[in-house]
């Protein structure tokens, strides 16, 4: 890229060389992580504003972006405009594809999909892997094929819109993590044993492989510690201190699937939600997420051995400490802690962040002041409330509240 600015702020080389992504090469090792707008048309179509989100990230030259929860179903949906990738909606899937590639043809484009399991909302059924919240519908083991098959398909269609890959959403308590969890005690073949619980991943990775190109990206987003009882990070139903060795076992049988790439978040939005996305008054949550990008990246080293290409590693939240953040990614990089820099409220601060730094112009840094958090909680369409006027406008007129 034409470095035409004056040069104000320094970003370490390593972050804007090119660095292999899975089978692929990232142009750069920024990464947009996935950020719900919640502005989809009815059914679940990208919308206008989606399209135009997704061109600005475009223009923003991330060296890999991933689009946020896309559902599989459209009758369990998290957020009320939730974006649905099923067949009669691939169209305006290919649209956003094209949005973005028009702006950055060589940054690799990932599209997250889940399912919301327990938190869905909003006039659709929350269901549930054990006995949960009222009126949630108990999955039956029918239900979890058909789910599972539904992955499968959403990832053949990811690919006919032209996007690079899919990231398996097993993060921040909807369902893909809560068939992870130790507390997940189903007595059908979907609980108890590790390989029931794992299940969902041992049978669908092959399965696209199978389905797919040679060059299509697989990777999933992890809650290493998910910070309640029985949860992900932790060695028993009741037992809430993190211990992180069925994690590393995952993470090890993610690199023996043959998987692209492993995205290391953690925590729940909405229970133990600091730790997902540390806030000012809570700022050394974002000391945990070295310490688990870390941990993926050793059991990634020791898994594939020398010489061997190994999945790559993304650490998250990195929006908290604003221009620090360049220099704080370099060191972890440069010590092997992860390979790509995820950064997730910065992209709606400023989604050209890292053209911005490319031409040493300084970004809008996101200032961690939860105004995205807050629109997300009252289901109105989500983006940056301190910079962007309509969102400014939405949290004022106290929206959806
Ligand atoms: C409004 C909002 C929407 C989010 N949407 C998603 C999502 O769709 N998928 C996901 O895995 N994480 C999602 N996250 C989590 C972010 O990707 C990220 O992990 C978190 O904000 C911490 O990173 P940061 O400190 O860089 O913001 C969301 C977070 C916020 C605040």
């Amino acid at each position: 890229m034409q470095n035409s600015c004056m040069q104000q702020i320094i970003v370490p080389a390593i972050l804007t060389t090119p660095a292999p992504f899975g089978r692929r090469i990232a142009p750069n090792r920024f990464l947009a992580q996935p950020m719900e707008g919640n502005d989809a048309e009815n059914g679940g179509v990208p919308s206008e504003r989606t399209l135009a989100r997704y061109a600005a990230l475009g223009r923003g030259q991330w060296g890999v972006t991933v689009v946020e929860a896309v559902s599989v179903v459209p009758d369990c949906l998290a957020r009320v405009n939730q974006l649905i990738l099923e067949k009669q909606n691939l169209d305006g899937f290919k649209r956003l594809v094209a949005a973005y590639k028009q702006a950055n043809p060589d940054g690799i484009l990932l599209v997250q999909i889940t399912h919301s399991g327990r938190k869905g909302v909003g006039g659709t059924v929350p269901t549930t892997l054990t006995p949960g919240p009222e009126g949630a519908r108990l999955l039956t083991s029918a239900d979890l094929d058909d789910i599972r098959r539904r992955f499968v398909a959403a990832a053949r269609l990811v690919e006919q819109a032209g996007a690079d890959g899919i990231d398996f959403k097993l993060c921040h308590g909807y369902l893909g993590a809560e068939m992870l969890r130790p507390s997940n005690n189903r007595s059908d073949g979907w609980g108890g044993t590790w390989e029931n619980r794992t299940r969902f991943l041992r049978e669908s990775v092959p399965e696209i492989r199978s389905l797919t190109g040679k060059d299509f990206l697989i990777g999933a987003r992890l809650s290493l510690y998910e910070g309640i009882r029985g949860g992900c990070g932790t060695l028993a139903a009741d037992e809430l201190l993190e211990d992180l060795s069925e994690m590393k076992r995952l993470v090890a049988l993610m690199s023996e699937l043959g998987m692209d790439y492993v995205n290391a978040s953690a925590g729940i939005p909405g229970e133990t939600s600091e730790i997902t996305r540390p806030v000012p008054q809570a700022r050394w949550f974002y000391l945990d997420h070295i310490r688990y990008s870390k941990t993926v990246s050793d059991v990634l080293r020791a898994a594939s051995g020398a010489g061997k290409d190994r999945p790559a590693v993304i650490q998250s939240a990195f929006s908290l400490l604003k221009a620090d953040a360049l220099p704080h990614a370099a060191q972890c990089i440069e010590r092997g802690y992860s390979d790509f820099a995820g950064f997730g409220r910065q992209i709606f601060a400023d989604p050209e962040t890292p053209a911005k730094l490319l031409c040493g112009e300084e970004p809008r840094w996101c200032t961690a002041c939860s105004g995205c958090s807050k629109l997300m909680v009252r289901q109105v369409n989500d983006g940056c409330s301190l910079y962007d006027e309509y969102y400014k406008k939405l949290l004022s007129q106290g929206a959806g509240a």
